[in-house]
């Protein structure tokens, strides 16, 4: 068996809109690569970028912990971490590394986890950033594609998005909270009106039978949400200016990714993706926010760099 695994996870969007805590989708923006290494005793993080270094406190340190302990494993483990997705900014960056390393921990003990399995433990990790256990992100990040996350039990189901599906994301340069995941879950209501809820759930269906049937005109038109967003839309400024440019520009519908503060477009390869991405950096300029924009599509989940 190898004494070392490297395995690169990418990037992801939550919610997608109506589906809080349930939707994700993987994106191939930028990808977390997490390399781990037997060693005599204890866990060891390596990494050149700004992110705690005590097992306890980072994702990728707790998944091997929680795994470590629960497979009775004896071995030291070295995590060394190499952050390709920003920190804080709505894209399952510790999601990536969290999924990277349960994968790449069932890889080098052999361990042949089920799906359901590898996202629960790699959910574990999350706690350290978030605060909470939510798998959205995880999922999408260990699966690829678009997952839906069933909870209590655990059960997530995988849809191959359609090919021709693309998002414009773009990443505000402002400063977010240290811990940001917990700051924007504070603003969502504890109650919601039944009329909110029946609109969320008409949207949300619509988003899932779009993924079913390849239809990204679908998926775009029904990203719509009346609950979370406008909760949120606050710590994002110029927001709504950067929504009304896109959707303007020719985006079919327009969100928070994930907890924000980035802003994701979906749109189709046969749009002007450059003329979404340009309107959505003047929407910025509005609330003279600058912000960095990146064109994407979905991306496969962890893979082993072996492959
Ligand atoms: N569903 C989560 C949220 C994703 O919106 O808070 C962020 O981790």
């Amino acid at each position: 068996m190898a004494s070392k695994i490297t395995v690169k996870a990418p990037s992801s969007t939550a919610n997608l809109g109506p589906g809080f805590d349930v939707f994700g989708l993987a994106i191939d923006a930028f990808y977390d690569e997490v390399t781990l290494t037997k060693t005599k005793n204890g866990i060891t993080i390596i990494t050149d970028d700004n992110i705690p270094t005590n097992p306890e406190d980072n994702t990728a340190g707790l998944v091997v912990k929680n795994m470590k302990k629960k497979f009775k494993i004896k071995n030291g483990i070295e995590i060394k971490i190499i952050k390709g997705v920003p920190v804080g900014f709505g894209m399952g960056s510790s999601a990536a590394s969290a999924a990277a390393s349960a994968v790449a921990f069932d890889k080098l003990f052999g361990l042949k986890l089920n799906r359901n399995s590898l996202v629960e433990l790699a959910g574990s990790g999350e706690k350290a950033s978030a605060g909470s256990v939510h798998y959205d992100n995880v999922a999408a990040s260990v699966l690829g594609g678009f997952v839906i996350v069933k909870t209590n039990p655990l059960d997530v189901i995988r849809i191959e998005p359609p090919k021709n599906l693309r998002m414009c994301i773009a990443v505000p340069k402002i400063d977010v909270p240290k811990k940001k995941t917990k700051v924007s879950r504070g603003v969502i209501p504890k109650n919601i009106k039944l009329t909110d809820s029946v609109l969320n759930l008409s949207n949300a269906s619509a988003i899932v039978t779009g993924f079913m049937r390849k239809d990204s005109e679908l998926i775009g038109n029904s990203i719509k949400d009346v609950i979370v967003e406008p909760a949120r839309q606050h710590m994002i400024p110029g927001f709504v200016r950067v929504k009304q440019n896109a959707l303007k520009a020719g985006a079919l519908g327009v969100t928070i990714s994930g907890a924000g503060p980035s802003v994701i477009a979906f749109s189709k390869s046969s749009a002007d993706l450059k003329k979404i991405s340009l309107a959505m950096v003047r929407g910025f300029t509005t609330a003279n926010t600058k912000c960095q924009t990146l064109i994407c599509k979905p991306s496969k989940g962890a893979i082993d760099k072996r492959r």
